[in-house]
């Protein structure tokens, strides 16, 4: 009998654990939506074209099939088919850009941490984006996809004046989060671009909205004032670093995205008198872009600057916790640099500065400047010798985002 009543309280006491358990993991935590930056989002392609540029291009397809991250599409020769079927055509009269004739392009999964998480559906490890973060949560922390896990995925080519609808479809995927999840305000997890687009974002809503929706902002590697890569991909175009891409292959597509424009430096952040691209004749300031992009031929460059310009980050506060996570000493590009006897077309020498080697230090600590303008707390940890992407896996970074949301 002894033995009875006391397994029968064991057993209570078990059940009443988990019941405290699952309070707590399923009530408590606030629920987590991920915010990805440049290519960070799966993209699907259905193709119905009259011209191809190369006669192994497939003209049709009879659905829609995952174009980006699909490293089978990467190689030779159909990197060309890639290409025209993901760069952009600019109008520089209406200032918007559509897709290639005969292609139509889809973003799947909204809402889904998913599509995300592995920019490859198959997995492939070169996909991995927000995968360890969305690992952690699950498994240490008890959130569920789709649930208290979500994914915010956009058309990363195009810069916010084309992404219009994105603001309007994530106020409603955070009100709705924050119902399904008892009332609870959301995280948002923000990388890269996706930083300076959380921004906008929360610099659209009221103080009020913001105190009942949104717990906090945490941000890994966010581009608050531009970097000086984008520079250098207008230039010489980058290979996403692998070494089996071509940088000069993916520019073609690289130099058509808007978004690039959005993410060159910007005026809050560099002075004018600073040399961005040293020529034995010429040095560009800020001021020189325009002649640059004009000289370098892609003129294009210029025009999305002045369509994105406005969406830069000023220091309007986005008037929510922050929590501002990057890599740092890393090399990273400050200045471009043609030797004398290298022409404006050639290859110029990448002089390096502090960063995480995609963005410079002084664009990822732009969250200080909002120090004194809001009285959330704005909380920044750089994390040394983590680049850009490694800030999404590294251990150190996993366990302060776990810590923050343990602590809610
Ligand atoms: C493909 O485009 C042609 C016109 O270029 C059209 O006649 C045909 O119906 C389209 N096919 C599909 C499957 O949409
Ligand atoms: C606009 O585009 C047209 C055609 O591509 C080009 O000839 C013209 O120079 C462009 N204008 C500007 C301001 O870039
Ligand atoms: C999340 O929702 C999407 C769309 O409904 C679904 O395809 C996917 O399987 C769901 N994921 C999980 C882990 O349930
Ligand atoms: C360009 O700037 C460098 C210093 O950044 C200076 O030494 C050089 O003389 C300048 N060249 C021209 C052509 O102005």
């Amino acid at each position: 009998m002894k033995i009875f009543i006391f397994t029968i309280i064991i057993i209570l006491l078990f059940i009443i654990d988990n019941v405290q358990l699952w309070h707590f993991k399923g009530k408590q935590k606030s629920p987590v939506i991920f915010v990805p930056g440049d290519g960070g989002s799966q993209v699907e392609a259905k193709i119905n074209k009259t011209t191809v540029p190369h006669y192994l291009c497939e003209k049709t397809s009879t659905d829609y099939f995952n174009i980006w991250l699909n490293l089978e599409l990467l190689v030779p020769i159909i990197i060309d088919c890639f290409i025209d079927n993901m760069k952009l055509t600019y109008n520089n009269v209406t200032r918007t850009t559509k897709n290639t004739a005969g292609v139509d392009i889809k973003i799947p999964g909204w809402g889904d941490p998913f599509v995300v998480e592995y920019l490859d559906p198959s997995k492939a490890s070169p996909g991995s984006y927000f995968r360890y973060i969305g690992d952690m949560l699950v498994n240490d922390l008890g959130y569920v996809r789709n649930l208290s896990l979500r994914g915010a995925p956009y058309d990363f080519r195009k810069a916010p004046n084309e992404n219009a609808e994105f603001f309007i479809k994530l106020k409603a995927l955070v009100e709705e989060t924050y119902s399904m999840n008892n009332n609870e305000p959301v995280t948002l997890i923000a990388h890269s671009m996706g930083g300076p687009m959380c921004l906008l974002f929360l610099q659209q809503q009221t103080t009020a909205w913001k105190n009942k929706y949104i717990n906090s902002l945490i941000t890994l590697a966010a581009v608050w004032g531009g970097s000086v890569k984008a520079i250098k991909v207008f230039a010489i175009g980058d290979d996403l670093g692998t070494y089996v891409l071509r940088e000069r292959t993916l520019k073609d597509q690289q130099i058509t995205s808007p978004s690039l424009g959005w993410l060159l430096p910007s005026k809050y952040f560099w002075k004018n008198t600073e040399v961005l691209v040293e020529t034995a004749t010429k040095n560009y300031t800020l001021l020189d872009l325009q002649d640059y992009f004009i000289n370098i031929n892609v003129p294009n460059a210029w025009e999305f600057r002045k369509d994105t310009e406005k969406y830069q980050a000023d220091y309007s506060a986005p008037g929510v916790e922050i929590h501002c996570l990057h890599g740092i000493a890393v090399n990273t590009v400050e200045k471009l640099y043609y030797k004398p006897g290298v022409t404006i077309d050639g290859y110029p020498q990448l002089i390096n500065g502090d960063g995480d080697g995609t963005v410079n230090k002084r664009s990822l600590e732009g969250c200080l400047h909002w120090k004194d303008q809001q009285k959330q707390k704005i909380y920044h940890q750089p994390f040394p010798n983590t680049n850009h992407m490694e800030i999404l896996r590294n251990p150190n970074v996993l366990q302060y985002i776990k810590s923050v949301l343990s602590a809610n």
